[in-house]
């Protein structure tokens, strides 16, 4: 089921104008251009989104060509490692939504350089400009260590992994030290800061299993988290969390996590993948064995001196496998947000594009 979308009401207190000039960067990707057409819905009229391959922009503008009318929105082209591209994407700009990263990056120079060189960057030439009035950095759960208690809640107040290098994850390693740097800024500069962090982000355009259902590395899918919850957010939710972060007046300095409301099990999922997209063997691993095996592999990559990566670890069971609860209560309780698309219609529509895509291959 589809309701209308929790971010009708312009006339708000937002802290923005809608002739105000918003920055997006990341536009062309996958959440970067729901949130520009979520901004449009909205009736924002002055949006800058960066982009950094031809591609993107190319299929950005198709996209955009049915909200063309009356609003400006100004597609530029660059790359946030370049000061120069940096101080042109920031100049006048009141709201930045920042999603540009290495996402798929799997080294670690490379996940470093486009998510935290590029946030240095932007926030270097953001803060001599003057018109900021919110950076909104869109970060992700795998910033947290989720090591506490078993059977734990993770909301907002779980800390931040302290050794992200020990995760085995480029990503994860990337992400931590951007959030780490806002903060930075924000302390030693004042930057009004907003940390959204989005659990597996899911719909057409994203069709990749969340590695917290399972593993297809050996031959074999490995069934994880059984019956652990997935912390999924739909496409189109998640872009109205994020619009809404950059906006509302109570959202400065806060951390909001985004998490769909009556998300599925891992088991559920998987059962519902086979029968709607394709059927294949699993195995499934129970919460014990899939603790042993990782504390065995990072056991035998330090005694192997690396040679062998620590892509399993402890410290990646307890982020992704060991049984968690969610909570969005902190985005619906000070930010109004609800979700538009239920899960029951958003894995409707991912199934659905994973079965053509199944097709096609
Ligand atoms: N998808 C998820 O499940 C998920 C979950 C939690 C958090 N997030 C976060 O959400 C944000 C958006 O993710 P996404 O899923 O939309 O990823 P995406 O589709 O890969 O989009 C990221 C965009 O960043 C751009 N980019 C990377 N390096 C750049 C650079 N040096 N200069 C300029 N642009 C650069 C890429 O441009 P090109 O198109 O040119 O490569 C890409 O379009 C990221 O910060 C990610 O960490 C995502």
């Amino acid at each position: 089921m589809t309701t209308a979308s929790t971010l009708t009401p312009i006339s708000k207190p937002f802290i923005a104008e809608p002739s105000d000039l918003i920055l997006v960067t990341g536009a062309g990707g996958f959440i970067g251009a729901a949130v520009v057409e979520a901004l449009l819905d909205l009736g924002f009229t002055n949006l800058r989104c960066f982009v950094r391959a031809t591609a993107s922009a190319s299929k950005l503008r198709r996209r955009l060509s049915q909200h063309s009318r009356g609003v400006n929105v100004e597609i530029m082209q660059g790359n946030l490692l370049s000061p120069a591209d940096c101080a042109r994407a920031s100049a006048g700009v009141s709201v930045v939504y920042h999603l540009a990263a290495g996402r798929g990056e799997k080294s670690y120079p490379d996940a470093f350089l486009n998510s935290v060189v590029t946030t240095r960057n932007l926030l270097e030439a953001l803060v001599s400009t003057g018109f900021l009035r919110r950076f909104v950095n869109v970060s992700s759960f795998s910033v947290y260590s989720n090591r506490g208690s078993r059977d734990t809640t993770l909301d907002e107040s779980c800390p931040m992994e302290s050794h992200p290098e020990l995760r085995g994850e480029a990503y994860t390693f990337a992400k931590v030290n951007q959030d780490k740097l806002v903060l930075e800024y924000a302390n030693t500069y004042g930057v009004p800061y907003v940390l959204v962090r989005p659990g597996h982000v899911y719909g057409p355009g994203n069709l990749p299993m969340s590695g917290r259902v399972g593993i297809d590395t050996f031959g074999r899918f490995l069934h994880f988290g059984g019956p652990n919850p997935i912390p999924l957010t739909y496409l189109n939710n998640c872009a109205d969390a994020i619009v809404l972060a950059g906006l509302h007046p109570l959202a400065d300095n806060e951390v909001f996590n985004v998490v769909d409301d009556d998300i599925p099990t891992s088991r559920q999922f998987l059962r519902q993948y086979k029968h709607s997209v394709r059927p294949f063997k699993s195995i499934y691993v129970p919460h014990a064995i899939a603790y042993l095996f990782c504390w065995c592999w990072e056991l035998f990559s330090d005694w192997s001196d690396r040679e062998l990566p620590p892509v399993f670890n402890r410290r990646r069971w307890h982020a992704f496998w060991k049984k968690t609860r969610y909570s969005n209560l902190r985005l619906k309780t000070r930010l109004g947000w609800t979700q538009r698309v239920s899960t029951a219609e958003g894995l409707r529509r991912y199934f659905d594009a994973c079965r053509a895509e199944n097709l096609n291959a």
